[in-house]
C-alpha cells in the first residue's frame, strides 16, 4: 500500500474560481493515502528552445518541484478540443532539455473536466497522447467530468454523490498504480 507518496498536480487552468481545480481538490480530499501539492504553471515563461542553457528561474524552480515528487495527477479542461497551451507550456518546460525530462518513468493520471457533457474528452487523449512520448505510465482508468458547474456548492465543495464514489475508487486505483510502477521500476533498475 501507499506511503504516502508525494504527487505533483498540474492544474490546465489558471483561473481563479477554475472548476478543474475543484475536482483536484475533490479527489485530494478523498485520497488521504496520497500527499497532493499543486504545481503553479501560470509563472512559466513560454518555452523557447534558445533559452535552454539559460532557462530561467521559473522553469528551473517548476522542474525541480516536479522532479521532487514520485507521481502526477493532471487535471484538465478542454481548450478547442485539446489541452489549454498553459499546460502544454509546462509539459515542454518540464520535458527538456533533452534527456533530463522531469516527467520520465513518474507514475501518473489524467482527469479532464467540462461543464459540458463530454467531460473533455479530446484534451484528456491529447494529453495521454504526449505522456505515452514522455514515459509517463497513465493510470488506465478513464476520467472524463462533464457537468461539472453543477457538481459544487458555492463554496467549492462537492455535492454530487455519484462524483464522489468516482473520485473515491478513482483515487484508490491511482495509489495502487503508483506502488505498482514503482515497485516494477525498482525491478528494472
Ligand atoms: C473553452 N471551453 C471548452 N469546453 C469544452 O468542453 N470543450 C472545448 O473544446 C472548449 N473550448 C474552450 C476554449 C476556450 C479558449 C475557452 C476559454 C473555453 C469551455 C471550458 O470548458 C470552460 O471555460 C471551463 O470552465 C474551463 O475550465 P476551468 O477554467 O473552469 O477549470
Amino acid at each position: 500500500m501507499s506511503q504516502h507518496r508525494t504527487v505533483a498536480v498540474i492544474v490546465g487552468s489558471l483561473r481563479k474560481d477554475s472548476v478543474t481545480r475543484k475536482v483536484a481538490r475533490a479527489l485530494e480530499k478523498l485520497t488521504p493515502d496520497l500527499k497532493f501539492t499543486e504545481i503553479e504553471i501560470g509563472n512559466l515563461q513560454p518555452f523557447n528552445q534558445d533559452l535552454e542553457a539559460t532557462p530561467t528561474l521559473e522553469w528551473v524552480k517548476f522542474r525541480e518541484q516536479v522532479k521532487a515528487t514520485d507521481a502526477l495527477l493532471f487535471a484538465t479542461p478542454e481548450y478547442n478540443r485539446s489541452v489549454p497551451g498553459v499546460l502544454k507550456n509546462a509539459i515542454d518546460v518540464g520535458s527538456r532539455p533533452y534527456g533530463s525530462s522531469v516527467w520520465d518513468g513518474k507514475p501518473g493520471a489524467v482527469i479532464s473536466v467540462s461543464p459540458g457533457g463530454v467531460g473533455g474528452f479530446g484534451a484528456n487523449h491529447h494529453l495521454r497522447q504526449s505522456l505515452v512520448f514522455l514515459n509517463v505510465p497513465a493510470l488506465p482508468v478513464e476520467a472524463y467530468i462533464g457537468n461539472a458547474f453543477s457538481l459544487f456548492d458555492a463554496e467549492g465543495e462537492l455535492i454530487n454523490d455519484a462524483t464522489a464514489d468516482f473520485l473515491k475508487s478513482y483515487g484508490e486505483a491511482f495509489s495502487l498504480w503508483i506502488e505498482k510502477i514503482l515497485a516494477d521500476e525498482k525491478v528494472a533498475a
